[in-house]
């Protein structure tokens, strides 16, 4: 019987050095999306998707994170005297159940597959998910929980794909792949950040994965890889040479990288829009702009 999945790993320790100065003291997650930070955007995600441990390997500098998910007596208090329910009830998202959440550090910065890997005697034998909280996707349904009901037939490893422009091949995961069926494509190696010239498709993994512990294993054997990191998509590539059954799912929705400026204020602009409470007049806001060139003449 397949195991179902219930843990997940959250890469934060990241210096989210294109955000400086606003993450000199903050950590990137904590960036809001019109009100509520990347990290709760990935958290709602797990938990849509029956994801009921979560494992945080953060960094120096990411005691916000720890703060975030914490009760916080004073405000709830004081909340609760004014009659603030809708306030409350807007906090209510980030709590956790006792013991539901743990922190690792990773105490030096060596790539995501080094991280993932200073997770692993919480994660034990059994498969388990990566959530890259800078990749915001808006679904219909949400990413990792059409990637858990693929998972129950397909098993093995699963990794969240999309199709990239082929100039794009050097920012990502390029997957080479095997004849598609439906939305599920087999896949026959990886290869992390490759030169447009020599990528073996234009297939991008975005930061979603249901992996084995196999993966886990590999990553204490592993090179450093691209950027002398050492590479999650290294450690997936390894266990598929060995005969790991490895699919990428073309999931459903948008994808935001939140990593970049550009990427994160489409995503607000994309989020505000949404919003019924902001949505129409956020709107009518953005048709009185002027139109690009406009404003120069
Ligand atoms: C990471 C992964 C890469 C993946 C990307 C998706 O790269 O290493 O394989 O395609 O996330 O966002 P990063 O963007 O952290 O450099």
């Amino acid at each position: 019987m397949k195991q179902r999945v219930t843990k997940a790993i959250f890469p934060v320790a990241g210096l989210g050095t294109r955000f400086l100065p606003a993450t000199k003291s903050i950590p990137k997650e904590i960036m809001t999306l019109v009100d509520r930070p990347l990290i709760q955007y990935a958290i709602d995600e797990a938990r849509a998707a029956g994801i009921s441990e979560f494992i945080f390997v953060t960094s120096r500098g990411k005691s916000a994170l720890e703060d975030y998910f914490d009760r916080a007596p004073q405000l709830e208090a004081e909340l609760r005297r004014k009659g603030k329910k809708d306030l409350l009830e807007a906090l209510r998202t980030t709590e956790m159940v006792s013991g539901a959440i743990a922190y690792i550090r990773q105490q030096r910065p060596r790539g995501l597959g080094h991280a993932v890997w200073c997770a692993r005697r919480l994660v034990g034998n059994e498969p388990f998910a990566v959530i890259l909280p800078d990749d915001v996707i808006a679904a219909d349904k949400p990413c990792l929980q059409q990637m858990v009901e693929a998972h129950a037939e397909t098993g093995g490893n699963l990794i969240a794909a999309m199709d990239v422009p082929p100039q794009a091949t050097g920012a990502y995961g390029i997957i080479d792949p095997g004849d598609a069926v439906g939305r599920l494509v087999p896949v026959t190696g990886m290869v992390e950040k490759p030169d447009p010239a020599v990528a073996p498709s234009t297939l991008a993994v975005v930061g979603r994965y249901i992996l084995t512990p196999d993966v886990l294993r590999n990553l204490n054997r592993i090179k450093t890889g691209a950027g002398g990191e050492i590479q999650l998509t290294d450690a997936i590539s390894a266990d598929i040479a060995e005969g790991a059954r490895t699919h990428a799912l073309r999931f459903e929705g948008q994808r935001y990288d939140c990593g970049s400026k550009a990427g994160f204020l489409e995503a607000t602009v994309a989020f505000g829009l949404a919003r019924p409470d902001l949505g129409p007049d956020f709107a009518r806001f953005l048709d009185s702009l002027p139109r690009h060139g406009a404003a120069a003449e």
